[in-house]
């Protein structure tokens, strides 16, 4: 059983992130949420894993390796450009052989991992098997339809009139039937070759496509608002551990890592919070769910719900939250006169100003 990684794409909904680095890689409790995938794969016993990389490939390859420290071997697979799931398989022939598969999408964040799954794969070995999840929005989702005995009988991308509540999860489950599938199909009206369309033909030319429903946690990482919540999520069971130095008028509440090298001074952290290596927080209130990768600087301000990544400082400022904050940003207060917002925003920037 091999495993194959989806991490190009465009990354539209987290611009302007995704301008400059992968959104695989954005930071959930300071581990690019990418690694979450990884392990999740070596931990269910697979080895070899292809990895799918577009525009930001020197950027995953420079964070992955070869692999070896995942306890994986990583072959790197280029897409010329974000053509669809279903073209990812396609590109991925050689690499597949005639092996059965795990398919993943590298933004995605399960909790409780696929272990169970993949080794119930290995025994029943249908010719697909999907993960299911219901949810409360299905139209944003590919949806799936099922018969009394939980097999697949029709799928749909992003349907106007959803026939269910239960949306695929990016994780599948294939034999070496898909093959055939996704050379078969044509791509969608937005250009892309669709993972749905792939299954739908598999169901119509008599295979056996089985389901999974699952309750456990699964989050698609790829907006702000879900990042957050993935973030918030792990932080709960984030370990307390201070490897920097904290001063005695510091109040440290919670679960609350604080790693080396990191700074606090004269502050109020209220866990689950990271603090990240290098980081210095003076003067400051840090609230819950909050992760601040290496290297910032938060002074005389207040922050939480939020994802600060590496060298950004924030200073000076009342309460940030709900936030994601790409690298080596300045965030800091306006001068008093004439009290207007100066603004340097990045394309496809978001800012919500309170005044
Ligand atoms: P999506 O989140 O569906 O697509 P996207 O990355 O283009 O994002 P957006 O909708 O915000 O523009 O992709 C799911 C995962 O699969 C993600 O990790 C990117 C990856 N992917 C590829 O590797 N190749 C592809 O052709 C597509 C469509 C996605």
């Amino acid at each position: 059983m091999k495993a194959l990684i989806l991490s190009g794409g465009a990354g539209t909904r987290l611009r302007p992130i995704t301008h400059t680095s992968a959104k695989q890689l954005v930071p959930v409790a300071n581990k690019p949420v990418l690694f979450y995938g990884l392990e999740a794969v070596a931990a269910a016993g697979i080895v070899e894993v292809g990895i799918i990389v577009g525009e930001t490939a020197n950027e995953i390859e420079e964070a992955v390796g070869d692999g070896s420290r995942f306890g994986l071997k990583v072959t790197y697979i280029p897409q010329e450009a974000p053509l669809g799931l279903a073209h990812a398989v396609l590109i991925a022939r050689d690499f597949l052989g005639a092996d059965d598969f795990v398919m993943y999408l590298g933004d995605n964040f399960i909790v409780g991992g696929i272990t169970e799954l993949v080794d119930e794969f290995r025994t029943d070995r249908p010719d697909a098997r999907i993960l299911l999840t219901k949810v409360l929005d299905p139209s944003s989702f590919g949806v799936a339809e099922l018969d009394a005995q939980g097999r697949v009988t029709a799928l749909e991308e992003k349907p106007e009139h959803p026939k269910s509540d239960l949306a695929l999860v990016g994780v599948y489950l294939f034999t070496p039937a898909v093959h055939k599938a996704v050379r078969a199909i044509e791509p969608s009206h937005r250009g892309e070759l669709e993972i749905t369309d792939a299954l739908q033909w598999l169901i119509d030319t008599a295979h056996d496509v089985r389901s999974t429903t699952i309750s456990g946690y699964w989050k698609d990482t790829g907006k702000v608002s879900d990042l957050l919540e993935v973030n918030r999520t792990v932080l709960e069971s984030t370990e307390p551990l201070v490897e920097g130095t904290v001063d005695d008028a510091s109040v440290i509440i919670g679960r609350v890592r604080i790693e080396t090298g990191a700074q606090v001074r004269g502050s109020r952290i209220v866990g689950p919070a990271i603090i990240g290596a290098d980081t210095v927080v003076s003067d400051a209130y840090i609230g819950p769910f909050t992760s601040l990768s290496e290297g910032c600087r938060v002074e005389d301000s207040e922050i939480e719900y939020s994802i600060v990544l590496r060298g950004s400082s924030i200073t000076g400022v009342r309460r940030v939250e709900a936030s994601l904050i790409g690298r080596d940003v300045e965030v800091v207060p306006a001068p008093r006169n004439p009290a207007a917002h100066r603004l340097v925003l990045g394309d496809h920037s978001k800012v919500q100003i309170s005044s």
